[in-house]
């Protein structure tokens, strides 16, 4: 009985050596340098949000009205109001998108019920009876702390419109403190964020550059500082590759504005942009390589922006970004409801990683949209609401929030993701927060191996290590109302401490979160 245990053993052990021998386990090293940082700080506005009348972004998604049988906070849905208050929202753009170009704030003031309807024509042509006005946004983010960043209407606005705008928001005195006033807000909010416009070069206007920077500095001339609010005025910027129109726009507005906003989507095709849901393990690895471009396309437009600005005294603000999938099924065209799986997770945890090494210029980053609108944070119907896998990794990556950024080396090899287009498989970030704790951030991009992460300090590593992991079976999975919680974070202690170093075994397709307290040498 003993012998034929003992043989039983030993032939499993050979069985389970055996692969293990043929192919060796890939071993990646990531350097983190806390020694050489500069005290060059991640913006809490990198992980910005943008909120669109747009679908059942704003109506379902953010506000249900005081009056609706889903639980709600003055109008605001409860479990969203719930969740973005975890998620730490740092700002929040709004109207817009393309439908700021045609908002008229005047619409959105004053009892709802006297309130004009508009059709909103951007997006499927919805009736939009502007219940959700200046009143209900600034409100929302002044509970929730976040900052404001609103997007005025220079495609069919006047500047008198966009400069009454302003002083309704922001002036202590004067007659539109009044009719403010008289609409419910004696006291002025803080608005620190003004967009002139937003894609003027299509949505926007379809203007020329040239045309473009003399409308900004008109615009920008009668949009002023009231009551001791300071207003940071970001010009409307390029799409992707448009390094032409950043070269006017820094030639020809320089230092009259604060930021110059770019726009990033992850479409590889505008015409066959995909299924959310149902791509192959190359659709994976093609959007991946097309998120990662960001790092080229932001590089480029520093590059002219460094020409006319050496001392970086514009700020790059990459206002809109993330995925962009075909609609689904069912829903109406035009209101860009997609589903999102751990394949966005994966697209938002890489580009974190590009934007913490370019903040010495990039200073906000805003996904589109917070809700029910392309690469989301909450998805919702009737009562109902999931949280996606994006809302997931914005929370394991809120501790960069102000944090300092580390420099980081990763010996990672690269992966093909077609087209000429290459990803790393495992790609790292690293920042120190106020109480000196490093946060790690890893991800494996692989669909075949888990790899080991050699991660190496200046600093030999001890103490208190905590860990939380993102993944799920497949890369296709996603959160849906009767199954939400497929994709979510999880604990995680597949580490060890070897040498000083710390090892860790990360899984494919997965996205880590380590948070480590380095003792002096
Ligand atoms: O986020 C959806 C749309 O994408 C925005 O309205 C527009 O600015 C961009 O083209």
């Amino acid at each position: 009985m003993m012998n034929k245990t003992i043989k039983i053993l030993t032939l499993s052990l050979a069985l389970f050596a055996l692969p293990l021998a043929v192919m060796a386990q890939r071993t990646v090293k990531v350097s983190v340098h806390e020694d050489a940082a500069s005290g060059q700080v991640i913006p809490k506005e990198i992980y910005g949000h943008f909120s669109e009348h747009l679908g059942t972004c704003i109506y379902g998604g953010l506000w249900v009205g005081p009056d609706s049988d889903i639980p709600n906070i003055n109008g605001y849905r409860t479990d969203v109001f719930n969740a973005l208050k975890d998620l730490k929202v740092p700002v929040l753009r709004w109207p817009g998108g393309c439908f700021a170009d045609e908002y008229h704030w005047r619409d959105g003031i004053g009892p709802a019920e006297s309130r004009p309807t508009m059709i909103n024509a951007n997006w499927g042509g919805t009736v939009e009876d502007n219940s959700f006005g200046t009143h209900e946004f600034l409100n929302f983010c002044e509970m929730l702390g976040i900052e404001p960043y609103i997007s005025g209407n220079v495609g069919s606005g006047t500047p008198e419109e966009m400069a009454q705008w302003v002083q309704y928001m922001t002036a202590a005195d004067g007659p539109l403190a009044e009719l403010r006033a008289k609409n419910g807000r004696e006291e002025p909010w803080k608005v620190k964020y003004l967009g002139i416009g937003n894609e003027s070069w299509g949505c926007g206007g379809n203007m020329r550059p040239e045309f473009y920077s003399d409308l900004y500095r008109q615009f920008g001339t009668y949009t002023r500082n009231y009551s001791g609010n300071r207003l940071y005025k970001v010009a409307s910027g390029a799409s992707d590759y448009d390094y032409n129109w950043t070269k006017v726009l820094m030639e020809n507005i320089g230092n009259r504005m604060h930021g110059l906003s770019l726009h990033y989507y992850t479409v590889l095709n505008w015409g066959r942009k995909g299924s959310a849901t149902q791509f192959t393990d190359q659709d994976y690895l093609a959007t991946l390589g097309k998120a990662v471009e960001v790092d080229t396309v932001i590089t480029r437009h520093k590059a002219i922006m460094d020409q006319y600005d050496p001392n970086k005294r514009i700020d790059l603000l990459l206002d809109e970004w993330g995925t962009w999938y075909d609609e689904e099924p069912g829903t109406v065209r035009g209101h860009l409801y997609q589903q999102n799986t751990m394949r966005d997770a994966i697209v938002a945890a890489l580009s974190f990683n590009i934007f913490h090494r370019h903040t010495d210029r990039l200073k906000m980053a805003n996904i589109a949209q917070i809700a029910n609108v392309l690469q989301s944070m909450v998805l919702t119907r009737g009562d109902k609401m999931v949280l996606t896998p994006t809302y997931h990794v914005f929370k394991l990556y809120n501790v960069h929030q102000d944090a300092e950024f580390l420099p980081t080396d990763c010996d990672s090899d690269l992966l093909d993701a077609g087209s000429g287009r290459k990803v790393e498989r495992v790609s790292a970030t690293a920042s120190r927060d106020a109480d000196g704790v490093i946060h790690v951030s890893l991800v494996n991009t692989g669909l075949e191996e888990d790899v080991i992460v050699s991660l190496d300090f200046d600093k030999n590593v001890s103490g208190m290590i905590e860990g939380q992991i993102l993944t799920s079976s497949d890369i296709r999975d996603f959160n849906d109302f009767d199954k939400p919680d497929v994709v979510r974070p999880e604990v995680f202690k597949d580490f060890k401490i070897a040498k000083g170093d710390l090892e860790v075994r990360l899984p494919i397709k997965s996205i880590l979160s380590l948070a480590i307290r380095p003792a002096a040498k």
